[in-house]
């Protein structure tokens, strides 16, 4: 019997409960940095060293974080259903967990890249990427996130691989981040939309959607032993 497919779209609530920073919670990166001057092209162009300690601070605080028990629930998952995970997260800790099949729509912390060709792409050794390493081409490497501004290019796979999904699971995102907020509306007719959020998330546009109003830890755990004895 083939198994069902879920998609599962996730965000930064999916990590807050390994101790990483949400974004725009109370206390959130965005509250305590201006985005236009860390994530953006433009700040790249204009202070190379701030942006590279920026990522470098959250690069060197998730070699100290670990999984937590929403991502583990996700690779459970999997035991039942065929699960691809389309994360926002920079973190891997969707992959530390073990799940198998992970997307990332807006980089890798982990990884860096040319500054000249974004198909340089590098693992980074340690947390520090310094000003003076270069890539192969002479330039500067810098963190391989998409920042603000620039193009998404992962999301016709993405949306592709929406168009599949026989289950739907959102799980803490603000859904403020397009064009990552609108990769639901790829999903068939007659899939089933489950969001996990302690927040009051706006989704309007996602009629039908099943509400589930808890942290991910609990919210996720649940609802994956419910999958399970469904499948
Ligand atoms: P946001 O900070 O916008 O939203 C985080 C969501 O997580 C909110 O809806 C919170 O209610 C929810 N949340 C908080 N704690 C939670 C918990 N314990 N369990 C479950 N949910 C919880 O983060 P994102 O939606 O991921 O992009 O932001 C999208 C993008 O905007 C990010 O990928 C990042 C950011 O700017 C870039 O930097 C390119």
């Amino acid at each position: 019997m083939t198994q069902k497919r879920i998609i599962v779209l996730t965000g930064a609530g999916v990590s807050a409960e390994s101790g990483i920073s949400t974004f725009r919670d109370s206390g959130g990166l965005w509250e305590k940095f201006d985005v236009s001057e860390v994530a953006t092209p433009q700040a790249w162009a204009k202070n190379q060293a701030l942006v590279l300690e920026f990522y470098n601070q959250r690069r060197k605080q998730l070699y100290e974080v670990e999984p937590n028990k929403a991502h583990y629930a996700l690779v459970a998952l999997e035991e039942k259903y065929d699960v691809h995970i389309i994360t926002q997260n920079i973190d891997d800790l969707h992959e530390r967990a073990g799940s198998k099949n992970v997307m990332h729509l807006h980089g890798e912390l982990k990884k860096v890249r040319s500054s000249v060709d974004e198909n340089l792409v590098y693992d980074l050794d340690g947390w520090e990427l310094k000003k003076g390493e270069t890539c192969e081409k002479g330039s500067q490497l810098r963190p391989h996130i998409v920042w603000f501004g620039e193009a998404v290019p992962m999301i016709p796979f993405a949306a592709e691989l929406c168009a599949t999904a026989d289950i739907f699971l959102i799980i803490g995102t603000s859904l403020n981040v397009y064009p990552a907020a609108g990769l639901v509306a790829y999903r068939p007719p007659r899939c089933m939309v489950y969001l996990i959020d302690p927040a009051d998330v706006a989704i309007s546009h996602i009629p039908g959607i099943k509400i589930i109003r808890q942290k991910a830890g609990k919210g996720t755990s649940d609802l994956v032993k419910e999958l399970l004895n469904n499948a």
